[in-house]
């Protein structure tokens, strides 16, 4: 097992790609802090899973756009298992507006979930790695949106954009401690962030035309590119992104 005895933190880890990053990392021998919000009944279950499959696991329930709570993510991984390897950045929200009809409510609710919890996250696992020595693996979840336009979605990818810079930035600055930061970017996954598209043949039909591999991901195909990053195989990764989207930013109908 890849992962064996490594303490992985998954903000977001109740649904979509956090739930099967949970599961994968589980799989590959870590031993899971699973961080929920508004569920801890979804929590529960999701412990019992880990646990079958052989992980220690602690769960927290943290809102990761407040600082404090953030900390109380960190310091539950130090309390449980004495330390954090790997973090996974993935909380993540969308509004699905316009820069014409987003509210101030909106900008700071995705900006606060998705970019400053992921900034916050970073700083406070990395003075703990720092602290216990021998590096660690920060994982940013964030989107073919840090870098390709979606529009209709403005908030959501200026929040990616800055994921970006934040996994390149702090990718540098976290090198010579041996703290490797990458990002993973999914296109279209079939999680509940994308529910409404996936509930409606239309839209979906278009979706999927327009992905050379003509199909959205399973939550899954992006966990195990979350583990092989979290391990030994990804020992030269740092500061940049890993595309796991079937080809959908170099889509071209080819006229
Ligand atoms: C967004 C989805 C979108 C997908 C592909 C994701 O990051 O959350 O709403 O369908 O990118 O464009």
């Amino acid at each position: 097992m890849n992962l064996q005895g490594k303490v992985a933190i998954v903000t977001g880890g109740t649904s979509g790609i956090g739930l099967a990053t949970v599961l994968e990392l589980a799989r590959q021998g870590a031993n899971l802090v699973l961080n929920y919000h508004a569920h801890p009944e979804a929590a529960e279950r999701i412990e019992a899973r880990v646990r079958e499959l052989g992980g220690g696991v602690v769960k927290v329930q943290a809102d990761v756009s407040k600082l404090g709570d953030l900390e109380r993510l960190v310091s539950g991984a130090v309390e449980a298992f004495g330390r954090v390897d790997i973090l996974v950045n993935n909380a993540g929200v969308e509004t699905r507006t316009s820069v014409l009809d987003t509210t101030e409510e909106q900008y700071e609710e995705v900006m606060a979930i998705n970019l400053k919890s992921a900034f916050f996250g970073t700083q406070l696992a990395a003075r703990q790695m720092i602290r216990q020595g021998g590096g660690g693996r920060i994982i940013n979840i964030s989107s073919v949106h840090e870098d390709w336009p979606m529009p209709g979605n403005t908030a959501y990818c200026l929040s990616k954009g800055g994921m970006r810079m934040l996994t390149r930035t702090a990718g540098v600055e976290l090198a010579p401690h041996g703290i490797l930061v990458v990002g993973v970017g999914p296109g279209a996954v079939a999680t509940p962030i994308n529910r409404a598209t996936m509930n409606d043949e239309a839209q979906l039909k278009k979706l999927d035309a327009a992905i050379p591999l003509g199909r959205v991901a399973e939550p899954e195909e992006i966990a195990r590119l979350v583990a092989f990053l979290a391990g030994e195989g990804a020992s030269y990764l740092t500061a940049t992104t890993v595309f796991a989207d079937g080809g959908i930013m170099q889509g071209s109908v080819g006229l």
